[in-house]
């Protein structure tokens, strides 16, 4: 008996170090942050687009507005950049190096600047031949594109997949990031293979690509409306059986940045971003001008209780666990854990656009799968997107009633609470 313990317990230790992923220590709650495609794109003349262009004056200004603007205090840290900032040839070394023009102080004085403010560096490059703009990619370059990373005082790197070679690309991935981690420095590794593999009808291998990425793109590029976000919060409901179980500390699914900001979502629409987001426990990377964010849309990105939904440190990635009328319950788990139970973050998510408000109504334990145990009361129902609301008593055995608005989101905390004469028996964490 003693025996079959050991190695029982000898076996357990190895397959959880085989399951606990990507050993670089970094990414242990979901990363936040700013990136620059959805917004500035591949735009390149500065000329004409001095404030807009991919350029080092983009992302010092954009730097200066993270610390300016309280997203840093909030814990948005990372400024990266996206494609299109190589220049279009190596030099005669084979090493890369930015466009000339826009970059004229060179990446490590613009890694230095960003460091200054107290904010991370994360930049971009491609695991094929060309980055998705057709600039020079890494194929054939890895281990100098790797050492120049490091010397540039990199902390984030999204490498991208365009011009690659479906059969070497997931083996060129593994080799990218074992050469990121000779150089010594510890580099949050955003991956994109799972993109192109599913575009392609293959199902990524999930055990892979979390002792590979801190990260990974799991679908295509969002783009600055509702419609999009909707296409990509479908293609995580549809697939939820098959990718939730892979995110957690250390390697998270990525729905692609909050577009929040822009020009293409209501503010009712900005809400349902930013609760699927937060539910699906993804990267909250921003893509917008922080100069031009609207101060309804600033406070809901500073709104300091979603953004510990998000980052709880369970890292469970949430579910769509009803629908009801065109109405969807998406339910994550975080703490505090009262006696056996989890708190609950449910965010009501309208498909609909006729007209008013509409109003759901639903049952604690049948709907929300609350929990009915005799240990637990009722729950304490904290309004996120209503900060100034006291929090309010619902019992387990009753209704919950909500009224969301015309394709917006409603979104709460249930925390359970103790039935009272059980109370002496009980016990809560954190
Ligand atoms: C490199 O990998 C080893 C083994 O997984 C890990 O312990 C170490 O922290 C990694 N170093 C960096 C810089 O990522």
């Amino acid at each position: 008996m003693k025996c079959d313990f050991i190695i029982t317990t000898v076996g357990l230790l190895v397959l959880a170090t085989v399951a606990l992923g990507l050993e670089n220590g970094l990414a242990r709650k979901p990363p936040m942050g700013w990136m620059s495609w959805e917004r500035f794109r591949c735009i390149t003349d500065c000329k004409k687009y001095p404030d807009e262009c991919i350029s080092e004056q983009l992302f010092m200004r954009m730097a200066d507005l993270m610390v300016s603007e309280g997203y840093l205090e909030a814990g948005y840290d990372y400024v990266n950049i996206d494609d299109c900032w190589l220049s279009m040839d190596r030099d005669a070394s084979g090493r890369q190096i930015a466009d000339p023009t826009r970059f004229p102080s060179g990446i490590k004085h613009l890694a230095d600047y960003i460091h200054s403010k107290g904010l991370k560096f994360g930049m971009y490059q491609d695991i094929g031949t060309k980055t998705c703009a057709g600039y020079p990619g890494m194929k054939g370059f890895f281990e100098i594109d790797a050492q120049t990373f490091a010397e540039w005082d990199v902390d984030f790197i999204k490498i991208d997949g365009c011009y690659a070679d479906e059969l070497e690309m997931v083996n060129d991935y593994i080799l990218f990031g074992e050469l990121m981690n000779k150089t010594g420095r510890p580099i949050l590794y955003s991956c994109s293979w799972p993109v192109y593999q599913e575009y392609n009808g293959i199902i990524p291998n999930y055990e892979i690509l979390k002792n590979t990425c801190n990260m990974w793109r799991n679908w295509g590029d969002i783009e600055d409306s509702h419609s999009s976000v909707e296409t990509i919060t479908r293609y995580f409901s549809d697939n939820q059986e098959r990718i939730q179980p892979h995110s957690g500390p250390g390697h998270w699914n990525d729905p692609d940045t909050l577009v929040l900001g822009n020009y293409g979502l209501s503010y009712e629409q900005s809400k349902s971003q930013l609760a699927v987001w937060t539910v699906l426990a993804a990267p909250l990377l921003l893509s917008n001008d922080l100069a031009t964010v609207t101060p309804e849309v600033r406070s809901l990105l500073l709104n300091r209780q979603i953004i510990a939904v998000n980052q709880d440190i369970l890292g469970i990635q949430g579910l769509l666990v009803k629908t009801i009328n065109r109405i969807e319950i998406w339910k994550r788990p975080i703490l505090p854990r009262v006696k056996d139970e989890l708190t609950q973050a449910i965010a009501f998510v309208s498909r609909r656009a006729d007209g008013a408000p509409y109003a759901v109504s639903v049952k604690l334990v049948d709907d929300l799968g609350l929990s009915n145990s005799t240990y637990i009361k009722g729950y304490d129902v904290i309004d996120l997107f209503n900060a100034d609301r006291k929090p309010f008593f619902v019992r387990a055995d009753s209704h919950f009633e909500t009224r969301i608005n015309p394709t917006g989101a409603n979104f709460y905390k249930f925390v359970p609470k103790l039935n009272i004469i059980l109370r002496g028996i009980t016990d809560i964490d954190n």
